[in-house]
């Protein structure tokens, strides 16, 4: 029952106290804590999202996809994967290995500079990000923001100016200036000093959310990696062997391969969909922050000084994706960098409004030659690229964008999962995703499980089963199976009743608006092509 950390792994008595006390608070939970609640819950109950191990009591930040869940999300990464290699001719696709040459991470920074700044509640025993503490903190004050605006939007109505009020009313000022400070503060400890991060965090009286204390320990740095070993026998004086923690780096070190073999000219790209490995030490927030994920990444290698170019091109471009899905638009943001990474000259993120506020769903970053010059002196070999415009050689810059699937996932159904009223009074939860995407196009039902209706059910689905993912079902009620395709977000559900044994048509009920009409069986595919395919998606792309 309690609230967001439905699925992580509990910890000590002191932890199991305050989860009680919560329990009791859940009465009295926000109506965004309740709705993020019932996502994790849907998650669980329609076959979407499951906690790793969980006869073992699970694994904390660590999720398995059950049988609707692998579908929405390969369905997600085939819309990333053709919009990004198929719609352009200058990207092509790999597969890198997760193990990759030790020295890639010495290169790469990853081994120096792969950290988060750490604070320990001595109370509660519990690890906190300083960032994310101050960054919490200042979406406090946003929120209040907030607020105020929608105060000022219901006084003055349509003549409202929202620009014009954050610039001239003295309390949304006050309130973006202590920001701005904040912002400011939390660089200068980000870009070194890590005392000024605990002294920020105490100068704002920020409390650990599990004590309420502000008894902390000082900041330090964890670098986020798993090493491993390749061998039984690795003993000391061999290099640790890592999980990547980005995909990224396995585009880098093939660069050379691809462009040779792939008689690539600049600027192109080179994508991949993949796991990642991150000790994150807070792991929260459900599939958002998670030790074991997937990536799917693109690096772009461009001609040096055209790099704002095609950063600017990408940010729109991605941006424009994801509300091709049919997200609403309000919910996105940008969001600037007040840190730049070590390897970037500019970065900016998508971010979405989940349930429990914005956060980063994807990032852009405009990694200047950082990466294959470092893997050009760590390795000894040239990663240089000879431009016949120019008719001279250079390292290429690289522009990125890095999409997380799990985040990308909870986004999706964050934005799908509805409970609605109906006219007739009763309810139902419904999971509109865009069809293209949903773990099934239609479901075939016979009306009842007898009178020749299962064999003729049966004729339809083996038909349609080569070009769609079908769902068969023939127990319970028509009314409970229409429910059941409701929740996992099935856009159509074909019936077959006595009178389709008869004329050969089929009665198809649309999830969204259920309407139901009669078709021609004949009909059916040539419908659901242009309902379902992911080309009509793509082509909405351009
Ligand atoms: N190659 C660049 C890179 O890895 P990042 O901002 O660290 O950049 C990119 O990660 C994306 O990966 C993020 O926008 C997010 O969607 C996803 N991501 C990062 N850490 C994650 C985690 N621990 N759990 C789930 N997704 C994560």
């Amino acid at each position: 029952m309690y609230t967001l950390q439905t699925y992580e792994k509990k910890g000590s008595l002191q932890l199991i106290k305050t989860i009680k006390k919560r329990n009791f608070a859940t009465q009295f939970m926000s109506q965004t804590e309740q709705e993020f609640k019932n996502i994790i819950a849907h998650c669980k109950e329609y076959g979407f999202v499951f906690p790793s191990s969980e006869i073992y009591d699970g694994l904390s930040a660590v999720y398995d996809y059950g049988q609707t869940g692998v579908a929405l999300k390969n369905n997600l990464k085939s819309y990333w994967w053709k919009s990004m290699v198929q719609l352009h001719e200058n990207v092509v696709g790999i597969d890198s290995s997760i193990f990759m040459h030790p020295k890639t991470w010495k290169a790469s920074g990853h081994i120096d500079g792969f950290n988060d700044p750490m604070i320990d509640n001595k109370d509660s025993k519990k690890r906190y990000r300083a960032d994310v503490l101050i960054e919490e903190f200042i979406g406090k004050i946003e929120a209040k923001i907030n607020k105020e605006v929608t105060k000022a939007a219901k006084r003055f109505g349509d003549t409202f100016d929202k620009e014009q009020f954050l610039a001239t009313n003295p309390r949304a000022l006050d309130n973006q200036k202590k920001i701005a400070d904040i912002n400011a503060r939390m660089k200068a400890g980000l870009d070194g000093d890590l005392a000024l991060l605990k002294t920020l965090i105490e100068d704002l009286e920020i409390a650990c959310p599990v004590s309420g204390s502000k008894n902390w320990t000082d900041v330090k740095q964890f670098n986020l990696m798993y090493s491993t070993q390749m061998n039984a026998t690795s003993g000391e004086g061999d290099d640790a062997l890592y999980l990547r923690p980005e995909t990224a780096q396995g585009i880098f070190v093939n660069y050379l391969n691809v462009q040779k073999t792939g008689r690539m000219k600049i600027p192109f790209g080179i994508a991949q969909i993949g796991k990642a490995f991150r000790n994150e030490i807070v792991a929260r927030q459900f599939i958002i922050r998670m030790k074991e994920f997937e990536q799917m990444e693109l690096q772009f290698f461009v001609r040096p000084g055209t790099e704002m170019e095609v950063f600017n091109y990408w940010k729109k471009n991605r941006l424009d994706w994801h509300k091709n899905l049919g997200i609403n638009p309000e919910k996105y943001r940008y969001h600037d960098h007040v840190k730049l990474a070590h390897y970037a000259n500019a970065a900016v993120d998508i971010e979405y409004k989940y349930p429990f506020g914005f956060k980063e769903v994807e990032g852009i970053h405009s990694r200047t030659d950082f990466d294959l010059k470092a893997h050009q002196e760590h390795s000894g070999k040239k990663l240089q690229y000879f431009d016949p415009e120019l008719n001279e050689s250079y390292v290429p810059y690289v522009v990125e964008t890095s999409i997380g699937v799990d985040r990308l996932f909870l986004l999706v159904m964050s934005e799908a999962l509805q409970q609605e009223t109906l006219e007739s009074g009763d309810s139902r939860v419904v999971l509109r995703l865009n069809p293209a995407i949903a773990p099934y196009k239609l479901a075939v039902l016979p009306l009842l499980k007898k009178d020749g209706l299962p064999e003729k059910a049966r004729e339809i689905y083996n038909d349609l089963k080569f070009d769609f993912e079908c769902y068969y079902e023939e127990k319970d009620a028509i009314g409970k199976r229409y429910r059941r395709q409701d929740a996992i977000g099935t856009p159509y559900c074909i019936t077959i009743d006595h009178d389709s044994l008869e004329d050969n048509q089929v009665t198809i009920r649309d999830r969204d608006t259920m309407e139901q009409k009669r078709v021609p069986i004949s009909a059916l595919s040539t419908l659901l092509h242009e309902k379902t395919d992911m080309s009509g998606l793509l082509k909405r792309l351009g």
